[in-house]
């Protein structure tokens, strides 16, 4: 039996409900037999911060460090909480950006998928959903406006002024190109270049990354198309997309429209990969409107176990059985709040817990 080590950051508002459930499938699958899991939690983001006053502490880092992989929840406060702590602690500047950074965890996962069993879950028309939605996003996730030069003061008129830079340099852009790629190899073998050449220098140096990659994938049809244009497309048509690579920030916005046509951000599980270590969470944000309540759907945390379990352990069968799990329960008639369509059986977070665990045992 191989023994896996987890760092378990619940992170904050509904973070800690989800996590919860992502422990019970985990110990499902122990007990299937051939897994076995050490769970050091530890604390991020703005509960972090509250404790040590650090939003990223030490020691959390030393646990991640030591852990196989890392499966996080939602960070994030209210805008009245975040207000009160030093921007530089906020969760997602003092947490969340550090972690991508340490781990250079460059290349971001986030699957826009939703089966044919599920696919009255979209707010899209039947006709356009067809037998469900299947698409990978890939964001390239440490580079861009998000890691570039900022900086902000008055200028010689006395007018404040920002400034933020986005920055790319042909390595950064070449690796996650050849990841999306080898992943559209994989697929259908479509690759959808999001990018906006018409404005942007960045992009344009972007696409010519992309033209020297794509000589090694020549089996790979490549498609390009500008964000906006990405944006419309997503929704009147998802079905004419299978992979689609995208810069740090496109990828940010443009993985939400996928939640919203999926009817939930909370159907969003993603992975975060680095060269030597990856993290897992789901895509959407720690819902403190909601936190404390029990009805956090935690589709997009256990779905992050299933990434983790074939991502970082090369586990293909257990995914497959969380995955199935995970349809399942909805296809029997449950759903929880968020997805609360007409004749289904909401369920709170740990009931749908409990029905993934009781089929993982089936
Ligand atoms: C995401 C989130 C983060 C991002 C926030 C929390 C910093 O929205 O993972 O998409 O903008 O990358
Ligand atoms: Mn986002």
């Amino acid at each position: 039996m191989k023994k896996y080590k987890i760092a378990l950051l619940p992170g904050d508002g509904i973070g800690p409900e989800i996590a919860q459930e992502a422990r019970k499938v985990l110990a499902a699958i122990e007990v299937r037999g051939q897994m076995e899991f050490e769970c050091a939690e530890a604390a991020f983001g703005g509960a972090a911060y509250m404790q040590t006053g650090r939003a990223f502490p030490e020691q959390t880092m030393e646990i991640c460090d030591a852990a196989d992989a890392i499966l996080k929840g939602p960070i994030g406060l209210s805008k009245e909480e975040a207000d009160q702590i030093p921007i530089d602690e906020q969760p997602e500047r003092g947490a969340l950006l550090p972690m991508r950074r340490r781990y250079d965890t460059f290349a971001n996962y986030r699957p826009v998928y939703l089966p044919k069993g599920l696919a009255h879950f979209s707010p899209l028309k039947a006709e356009v959903v067809g037998d469900g939605i299947d698409l990978l996003m890939i964001r390239e996730l440490v580079g861009g406006l998000y890691f570039g030069h900022k900086e902000r003061g008055k200028d010689d008129a006395g007018r404040r002024y920002v400034r933020e830079t986005l920055e790319y340099d042909e390595v950064q852009i070449a690796r996650i190109l050849h990841v999306a790629f080898g992943e559209a190899q994989k697929r259908k073998r479509v690759l959808h270049n999001v990018h906006k050449s018409n404005v942007l220098l960045s992009s344009v140096l972007w696409n010519q990354v992309l033209e020297e990659v794509a000589g090694e994938y020549p089996q790979v049809e490549v498609r390009h198309i500008i964000v906006d244009a990405a944006a419309t497309a997503l929704c009147l048509d998802p079905r004419q997309f299978d992979v689609m690579v995208m810069e740090n920030m496109m990828g940010d916005i443009l993985s939400d429209l996928g939640g919203g046509i999926l009817g939930s951000l909370g159907l969003m599980p993603s992975a975060c990969v680095g060269p030597d270590k990856a993290y897992y969470e789901p895509a959407h944000g720690s819902a403190p409107d909601i936190a404390g309540r029990g009805i956090a759907n935690p589709y997009s945390m256990i779905g992050s176990v299933a990434l983790m379990l074939e991502t970082s352990f090369g586990r293909v069968e257990e995914a497959r059985a969380v995955w199935s799990a995970l349809e399942g329960v909805f296809a029997d008639g449950y759903a929880t709040a968020d997805l609360a369509v007409e004749g289904a059986t909401v369920l709170d977070t740990a009931g749908f817990g409990d029905k993934v665990v009781e089929r993982l045992r089936a």
